[in-house]
């Protein structure tokens, strides 16, 4: 592809928590990035970088060599809250220019692509791609990460399971995730669970602990239960209730940030590789305000406002005026991938149930 706009130089950042994959995708921008001529500066610490402009300009590929393997982010990441003020946003944008930054390529979830869009509407070409192992951008049907986290989880819970399984004990896992469910689903359909928690839908206490005594005594001996931390509390206060009314011996474990730890998977580091590269595809075309997604293994683009917006739908957060703001046209198309998303989880839900 032609450097259609011209750039010089511009920078790129992972910011929020960081997801195995991510450094991946910043390999990616840097070299797509100097294969188009354009050099790159990695930011340090997510936006913090920009506020307190601390950066290294990446003028040759091997600055970025025997990375792609790696886990977290060696650019580092920061959930920086000085980005989101006036002041903070003022440092930044005398960074940008003081040094020719031309446009952003920020990598990470929601409040990432929060910044990205204020630097947007200051006049920034502004790319997001998303990097989380909590797959919550209801935009695309993967983030960079997620693969990864679940991989890992499910092989910590194969552990578990052995234990439980020597001991004739429950366990209670309860997994990463933030406010979705997206990783206990699919980690309890991959370690065949026996019940699932999520935040999305209704959790039959009653039936499970009721199923459990009948396994019991037909001779079932470990039992693994997976809870999304987004039930938040949850966990802990089903342990209880479970040793309470079943008798089993029960422990609850939470694994919490060695989640994000692991190696990406092929799949995170080849998701990665393609997301950067279109980053910068999208910043020669003339785009800005946008985030790279990938549905039904197609990479595509959204406005950020928009991807933000379903989100907010998705999540319920939606307010009757901003409801009402919308075109028909986006109201059906955020309405039916709401939809989408949920019949999705739902699937992996009933299935966890069906085939325990
Ligand atoms: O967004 C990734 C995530 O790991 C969530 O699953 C979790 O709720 C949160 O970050 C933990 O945040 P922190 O790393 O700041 O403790």
């Amino acid at each position: 592809m032609e450097n259609g706009k011209k750039f010089r130089r511009i920078g790129v950042l992972t910011s929020g928590g960081d997801a195995p994959g991510m450094n991946a995708a910043y390999r990616a921008v840097v070299r797509a990035g100097l294969d188009k001529g354009i050099e790159v500066v990695a930011l340090y610490g997510g936006y913090r970088g920009l506020v307190e402009s601390d950066f290294k300009v990446i003028s040759r590929r091997c600055e970025v060599s025997n990375i792609i393997n790696l886990a977290g982010t060696c650019i580092y990441t920061d959930r920086c809250t000085g980005f989101a003020t006036e002041p903070g946003m003022q440092k930044a944008l005398v960074t940008l220019k003081e040094n020719n930054i031309e446009g952003i390529v920020a990598i990470g979830g929601d409040g990432t692509f929060r910044g990205a869009t204020d630097l947007a509407s200051r006049g920034i070409p502004t790319i997001g791609i998303p990097g989380t192992i909590d797959n919550d951008i209801t935009a695309t049907d993967y983030t960079i990460g997620f693969g990864s986290a679940v991989d890992i989880t499910m092989k910590m819970i194969d552990s578990l399971r052995a234990t439980s399984e020597s001991h004739a004990r429950c366990c209670v896992v309860e997994v990463m995730g933030r406010h979705a469910g997206h990783i206990a689903l699919r980690t309890a359909v991959a370690c065949g669970a026996f019940a699932v928690a999520v935040p999305e839908f209704e959790f039959d206490e009653e039936k499970v602990i009721k199923d459990m005594i009948e396994a019991r005594a037909a001779g079932k001996r470990g039992f693994v239960i997976i809870v999304s931390e987004g039930c938040v509390g949850y966990g802990e206060k089903l342990t209880k209730t479970i040793e309470e009314k079943t008798g089993i011996t029960t422990r609850f474990i939470c694994p919490a940030h060695i989640q994000r730890g692991g190696d990406p998977t092929a799949d995170d580091r080849i998701i990665a590789s393609e997301m950067g590269s279109r980053a910068i595809d999208e910043l020669i075309r003339g785009n800005s305000d946008i985030v790279i997604t990938l549905r039904k293994n197609q990479l595509g683009t959204m406005n950020i406002k928009d991807a933000l917006n379903v989100d907010r739908m998705f999540k319920g957060k939606m307010t009757p005026e901003e409801k009402a703001a919308l075109t028909p046209d986006q109201n059906a198309w955020m309405q039916a991938r709401c939809d989408e998303v949920l019949s999705d989880m739902k699937r992996l839900y009933d299935l966890v149930y069906e085939i325990r």
